[in-house]
């Protein structure tokens, strides 16, 4: 089996705010067409194999990538126990039809107040006229998803940017060498989930899923996983205490694609027992940042108002930006959209993103949310 533990960005940074400034870029992963081999093949033959795929059978025409499309919320439904989950599904004003995505695709949200947000997209694929997300409240976070929460109700339009996909479902015996897939879901981590199980069940493949959550009344749309029967296993804390990395991946035989999407404290338990597993792919996707590692401490100094914050040895550059200059723009915090990127006036850049170019390092260009300094100071063009 091959081996294939994906360092997969997480793209929901719920808790991240951007004042939609700046240039935004993505990296071609995210852009994942009609190119792609395997879903090429189920784009122009799934009508005739799986009757039933319908039509994501339309061949992808990604869309510019800053491209901008307003869309109007037409349904709204509270989708957790507890009220704090809403699902907000999207159709044009004019009800024509929508870009088409694939499981693991998500949408920029341009919320009104300049914030932007990343939601994956939680729907039916084959519905080309909707789009749907869920959007767990976050008290005390970078206020997107309360924003989306107070503000996004039926009737009501919003900008969005996609779809893109930068966490893509690989099929077994086509674009994976394995034979099942096990889904992990932690809470508010099913969205992305959700279609990849859809697809899965709908392709005849042999899959698996456990969902874990704090509790049974805070984790979202449980109901509809139910039609899934025992491929489906809901397991929470307030029951059964944190799940180990064995029990999330469940039977432990070779061959299985795992896809898991949840807090990073999990992936990375997830991560570090799948050390050494080459017949296990794992695929994952963050919501929030990854943790900093081998940071130093510095320095920055912003060089048209002259402040100076200290940036500790644990901490993103980006979030000692943001103490001194709250209106710093972000979105990601992982380095791949590209929204905080800041020019370097003096001092020497630790690069530790994979999206800029060498000519865009050349000009200057920093990503403060995943890259340093490699020195004691940098003087950045803020
Ligand atoms: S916030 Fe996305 S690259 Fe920094």
């Amino acid at each position: 089996m091959g081996h294939n533990v994906m360092a997969l960005r997480h793209k929901h940074s719920r808790g991240a705010d951007s004042n939609g400034e700046g240039p935004v870029a993505a990296p071609p992963h995210l852009y994942r067409s009609g190119a792609d081999p395997v879903w090429w093949a189920l784009d122009r033959f799934s009508n005739v194999w799986f009757p039933f795929w319908n039509r994501v059978t339309t061949p992808v025409v990604p869309p510019a990538i800053d491209a901008t499309t307003t869309l109007e919320v037409i349904r709204r439904e509270v989708v957790a126990h507890d009220e704090n989950v809403v699902a907000l599904t999207f159709a044009a004003p004019d009800r024509r039809e929508l870009a088409p995505w694939r499981p693991g695709g998500h949408l920029d949200l341009l919320l009104p107040s300049g914030k932007m947000r990343e939601y994956s997209l939680c729907g039916d694929p084959s519905d080309r006229f909707t789009y749907r997300i869920g959007v767990r409240r976050i008290p005390g976070g970078g206020g997107g998803s309360i924003e989306v929460h107070d503000t996004l109700t039926e009737g009501s339009r919003v900008r969005i940017k996609g779809p893109r996909n930068g966490f893509p479902l690989a099929l077994p015996g086509h674009g994976s060498t394995a034979t099942r897939l096990r889904f992990i879901a932690a809470g508010i981590g099913i969205t992305p989930i959700l279609p990849m199980a859809a697809a899965a069940q709908r392709l005849g493949i042999d899959w698996s899923m456990i969902y874990t959550g704090r509790s049974l009344d805070s984790i979202p749309f449980t109901s509809e996983l139910a039609r899934f029967g025992d491929r489906v296993t809901i397991r929470t804390d307030d029951d059964h205490g944190f799940p180990t990395p064995t029990e999330l991946l469940g039977e432990t035989d070779g061959g299985v694609a795992v896809y898991c999407c949840g807090p990073v404290p999990m992936l990375e338990s997830m991560r570090s027992t799948l050390v050494g597993r080459d017949d296990i792919e794992f695929h994952y996707e963050r919501f929030s940042p990854p943790p900093v590692v081998d940071g130093n401490r510095f320095s920055v100094r912003f060089a048209r108002s002259g402040v100076t914050a200290d940036v500790s040895d644990d901490e993103q550059m980006l979030h000692a930006m943001q103490r001194a200059v709250p209106s710093v723009a972000y979105s990601c915090r992982q380095g791949f959209c590209g929204t905080c990127r800041v020019r370097v006036v003096s001092g020497v850049p630790d690069h530790r993103d994979h999206l800029l170019t060498d000519d865009e390092r050349a000009a200057g260009w920093m990503l403060p949310c995943v890259s340093r300094c490699a020195g004691d100071e940098l003087e950045i063009d803020v």
